[in-house]
């Protein structure tokens, strides 16, 4: 059994690989069972169908056991079809040749992946934002992560009236666990085992901090110990929020067979989008992707699903969400950054990364650094102060200086008193259970050469202090990157938002770092799981001025408004629109985006025809009689209606090739359009070069056609920008083209 994963990268995160590893090993043994979900796509129309009895027909004939509670795990019923059960690999194979079946594919474990950061996109408290107040309360945000904290003051219900008349949803936190007006909904997806909670009270930080971020309460004066203080809010605290706890610390993760559930009902329930801060489950195909499986159904109803990009950066080729349907999000840093100054005994200081809100009493303290503070290690690992090398004589007491900010707990439980550390990418401030401060490799050598050129080295770590980033948004080093491995021709991560050293809501029942022994209410975290919410929150707002607007719309509008970001800026943005998509969301500017690309159910069946999912599995996806026309057939992914245009060509091969995309008026009621490609060495021809949109709802189409001499190798990529402008309205949409390898 395999997890997907929370965003936010605790590092705990190596833990579980160590599990699916030996998961591995026992799937030899034939008679080992695992957790499989067994998808059966889009639920049949008949009123007589009964899934629940269907599922268990199916596991009795395929196991030959009449009773089949023991392998049964649960049921997807009230918005697609299938079910989870423990099975052998041959019973995986007959049910697979099933049919009925579109796919089996084991359960596995996925990872989780402000007070400032609103203001910083320019959705500002008060009279200067325009909100639809009513509308926003019939809003509802489904959040699937690990639960929820009720009794924060971000989920208070004070003020709010009943839960919205279209709710289908319930309360079934579990034990001691209450809703409100606010928080009007609560289900978990907990493994029916021993040890694991039966409740959606969170147990990791994550789900409360998610959930408030995207629309959470606004409450003052809130902070990290003095850190960051201010008031805290969602990107739209009036709106109602509906919890599925699918994490857990148990897992150390998230199970996907638990994951599907989340939307299965949050579906049924009637909320209006989704929020998964999860992933990490790269290179699955879509029919073994429960997320994508998921979101899917979820589009299919209306529902949008905005999920995080992923923390496997900043590599290429590492975004694990990847579907068309999905919003996927990078994560970027805000103009609010928390420092740590080291001062050194000779006076010197340097400036680390980290939120501290510890005090040394300003007092020095000696310095060691790790590699001569072992007395049981060679050098190489004892300078990370790798688990089981410091001795704590050599430590206790002392500063000590790790080359890796990992092992920090491993520096406190030997008795030192602070660690200071060293990272590569060192762009983020993360909380730890004492005294740390994080330096670049350069600082970090400083206080080396400091230590070499003084008998008695000293240094205090300060409490951190927050400055003024200028430097923002960049995308951060950990946000995972295009381009998208399974389908090469649609653009990934779509969008960034703030990801970094965000402060929002958190559970007293989770400490706020590895080894912690402290409890907040409000923590600061980092990760694409943090951005997630924050997109979530925009296309929330975006939905109370346009409610009838599809998921499509809502994530064209945003995708199209993006603050423009340049690859110049800094190493971290080197990638560019693999790196941060579309731009930066702007949630104003969101709300009039004069044109949107939509794309229907059925123009991604046709996107599903072009990549040969065809006949059976592609009826049972649809839930109808779908079939692929020849032209779908030979429609190419490239050409479904989406905001951005990707093409991969391949390397040093001249290349000519067209985009097709059709636009929607949504501005005014009428406008003439001009297009304009900016920043490209690519040839960029668009036809025609000017529409005329007589009428609100009216559409228009036009080509793009690219073409090139062939990319270098040093050059594997190229973007431009297709820019529709009325005078009043710019829509971008990047155009990127890459070689492959
Ligand atoms: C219910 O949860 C709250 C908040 O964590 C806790 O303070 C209280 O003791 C719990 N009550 C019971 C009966 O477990
Ligand atoms: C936060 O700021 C408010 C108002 O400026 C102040 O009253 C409060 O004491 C501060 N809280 C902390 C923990 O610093
Ligand atoms: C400190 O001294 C050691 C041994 O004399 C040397 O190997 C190391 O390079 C020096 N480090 C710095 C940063 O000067
Ligand atoms: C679909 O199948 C055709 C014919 O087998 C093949 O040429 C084409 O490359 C396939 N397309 C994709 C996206 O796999
Ligand atoms: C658009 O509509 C306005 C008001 O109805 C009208 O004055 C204007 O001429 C129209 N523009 C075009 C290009 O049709």
């Amino acid at each position: 059994m395999k997890r997907p994963a929370l965003s936010s990268c605790l590092p705990s995160c190596l833990f579980f690989f160590a599990l699916l590893v030996s998961f591995a090993t026992a799937a030899e043994n034939e008679q080992y069972k695992q957790v499989y979900i067994v998808y059966m796509g889009a639920l049949p129309a008949r009123v007589d169908y009964m899934p629940m009895s269907h599922h268990a027909s199916i596991l009795q004939d395929v196991t030959g056991e009449s009773s089949i509670e023991d392998r049964l795990v649960r049921n997807y019923k009230r918005s697609f079809n299938g079910f989870a059960a423990w099975l052998t690999e041959s019973e995986r194979e007959i049910l697979a040749s099933m049919d009925e079946v579109v796919s089996v594919f084991p359960s596995k474990i996925l990872k989780l992946q402000t007070t400032t950061s609103w203001n910083f996109m320019g959705l500002k408290e008060g009279k200067r934002t325009k909100r639809n107040n009513l509308v926003e309360s019939d809003t509802i945000i489904g959040v699937i992560d690990s639960g929820i904290y009720p009794e924060s003051d971000s989920f208070s219900g004070k003020g709010f009236g009943p839960p919205p008349k279209k709710w289908r949803g319930v309360c079934k936190g579990g034990r001691n666990f209450t809703c409100n007006n606010k928080l009007i909904g609560a289900r978990y997806y907990t493994p029916k085992l021993e040890g694991f909670a039966e409740s959606a009270r969170d147990n990791m930080g994550h789900g409360s901090h998610t959930a408030s971020t995207a629309a959470g309460n606004a409450v003052k004066h809130v902070s990290f110990y003095g850190l960051g203080n201010g008031t805290v809010r969602g990107g739209v605290p009036a709106a109602r929020i509906a919890v599925y706890k699918v994490c857990d610390p148990g897992v150390n993760g998230c199970t996907t067979d638990g994951i599907l559930a989340a939307f299965d009902d949050a579906i049924a329930d009637k909320v209006d989008l989704i929020t998964i801060s999860i992933g990490g489950d790269n290179g699955s195909p879509f029919e073994a992707d429960p997320i994508a499986i998921g979101a899917f159904h979820a589009m299919a109803k209306g529902i949008l699903t905005i999920n995080s990009a992923g923390n496997s950066g900043p590599q290429s080729s590492t975004v694990a969400s990847i579907a068309p349907w999905i919003f996927t999000v990078a994560a970027s840093n805000t103009n609010r950054a928390f420092v740590t100054k080291v001062v050194l005994g000779n006076g010197k200081t340097v400036v680390g990364r980290s939120v501290n809100s510890f005090e040394l009493n300003g007092r020095k303290h000696p310095l060691v650094y790790g590699q001569s503070a072992s007395s049981s290690c060679g050098d190489a690992s004892a300078r990370f102060c790798s688990p089981g090398c410091l001795d704590s004589k050599l430590v206790k007491g002392k500063i000590v200086l790790c080359d890796s900010p990992q092992n920090a707990d491993v520096a406190q439980a030997m008795g030192a008193v602070a660690s200071i550390a060293k990272s590569r990418n060192g762009d983020v401030a993360s909380i730890f259970s004492f005294p740390v401060s994080v330096l670049s490799e350069d600082e970090y050598n400083t206080v080396l050469s400091y230590m070499n050129s003084t008998k008695n080295p000293k240094a205090a770590v300060l409490k951190s202090e927050t400055i003024f980033n200028q430097k923002a948004p960049v995308v951060a080093s950990y946000s995972s990157r295009g381009p998208n491995t399974i389908i090469p021709d649609i653009l990934k991560p779509d969008i960034t938002a703030p990801g970094s050293e965000i402060l929002a809501a958190y559970s007293p029942d989770a400490p706020p770092s590895k080894s912690d022994t402290r409890r907040v209410k409000y923590s600061v975290d980092t990760g694409t799981s943090m951005s997630c919410p924050h997109v979530a929150g925009v296309a929330a707002y975006l939905k109370t001025f346009h409610p009838s607007w599809s998921p499509s719309m809502i994530q064209s509008a945003i995708m199209t408004t993006a603050w423009p970001m340049s690859a110049s800026t800094s190493p971290f943005n080197e990638m560019a629109e693999f790196a941060y998509g579309a731009g930066h969301v702007d949630p104003i500017a969101a709300v009039h985006p004069g044109l949107v690309y939509e794309a229907t159910k059925s123009d991604h069946i046709a996107f599903l025809c072009g990549l040969n999912y065809t006949g059976k599995n592609l009826r049972l996806i649809s839930g109808d009689s779908s079939s692929c026309t020849k032209e779908q057939t030979k429609s190419l992914p490239r050409n479904l209606n989406y905001p951005s245009m990707t093409a991969q060509v391949s390397a040093a091969e001249p290349f000519k090739l067209t985009f097709h995309r059709t636009v929607t008026n949504v501005g005014m009621g009428n406008g003439t359009y001009k297009a304009k490609v900016v920043g490209s060495k690519l040839k960029v021809k668009v036809f025609p070069e000017v529409l005329f949109l007589k009428s609100l709802h009216m559409k228009k189409s036009f080509t793009v056609t690219v073409s090139g001499k062939g990319l270098e190798a040093d050059q594997k990529f190229v973007s431009a920008h297709l820019i529709w402008s009325d005078g009043v309205h710019s829509v971008r949409s990047p155009i990127v083209v890459y070689a492959t390898n």
